[in-house]
């Protein structure tokens, strides 16, 4: 029941959405090819089908030429529509950063289903939607992964999702850590914006104050914003 009740408060929010930025859905190439990318991997406990859905938007929109780096990939919800966008987008690549061993709460709860480790289920997920050869996988930490990050070797980050440790200080510092690589004009968007995760609130508030990143735009749960 629950989970009809969540699909159909998504599948409104969706509507809403198109409705809202009818422009920019006409921009997006092939925009309702998501539908088929996003039931892939079913998990609206983590990610919603508008949330996913601005992701590709995003992910299609390259404002600025570049790479897409999303730190947190799990089992690959997210992973799977912004690599199958940017491929349609004939954009840049997917960098996902994760150690696939949970580490915050909501993760570390379920982790032990997964073996202690989500990778092999992200790769057969990477796989069964055939985007595995557009994703670079970054097996560390993101504060490992921004220190050995190289914008001479890599190109600018056009879109940066966070979506890794939720707390207030590792969030604040995915952002700190990653912003330097990010390109003027490119996106940062934080997933669970929302009252359940206080610290990702508060890290994005400060974030957005510093005014490193402008023009703040939301729908539940994600927020995203351009740097300057
Ligand atoms: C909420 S999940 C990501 C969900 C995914 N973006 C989606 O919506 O399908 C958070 C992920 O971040 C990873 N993670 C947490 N802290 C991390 C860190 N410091 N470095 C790398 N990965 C981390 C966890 O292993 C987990 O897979």
């Amino acid at each position: 029941m629950r989970s009809v009740i969540t699909r159909a408060r998504s599948a409104v929010g969706l509507v809403r959405f198109a409705a809202l930025n009818i422009g920019r859905v006409a921009r997006t190439p092939r925009a309702f090819a998501f539908l088929r990318y996003t039931w892939v991997v079913r998990d609206p406990d983590l990610t919603s089908d508008l949330q996913r859905a601005v992701l590709w938007t995003l992910a299609c929109e390259p404002s600025v030429s570049g790479c897409i780096v999303e730190l947190g990939a799990w089992i690959g919800g997210t992973t799977v529509c912004l690599a199958a966008a940017s491929r349609l987008a004939k954009a840049g690549p997917v960098y996902a950063v994760d150690t696939f061993a949970g580490a915050d709460p909501d993760c570390q709860a379920r982790i032990g289903h997964y073996g202690g480790s989500t990778r092999d289920l992200f790769q057969r997920n990477l796989q069964r939607a055939g985007v595995t050869a557009s994703v670079h996988v970054l097996g560390t930490t993101t504060v490992e992964a921004a220190r050995t990050w190289s914008t001479q070797a890599q190109s600018p980050i056009r879109l940066l999702f966070i979506d890794a440790d939720h707390r207030y200080a590792r969030v604040r510092e995915d952002f700190e850590t990653w912003i330097p690589h990010v390109a003027h004009g490119g996106v940062v968007a934080w997933h669970d914006y929302d009252d359940a995760h206080a610290g990702v609130v508060q890290a994005v508030d400060e974030a957005v104050a510093t005014g490193v990143v402008v023009n703040p735009e939301t729908v539940p749960g994600l927020l995203w914003a351009y740097k300057r």
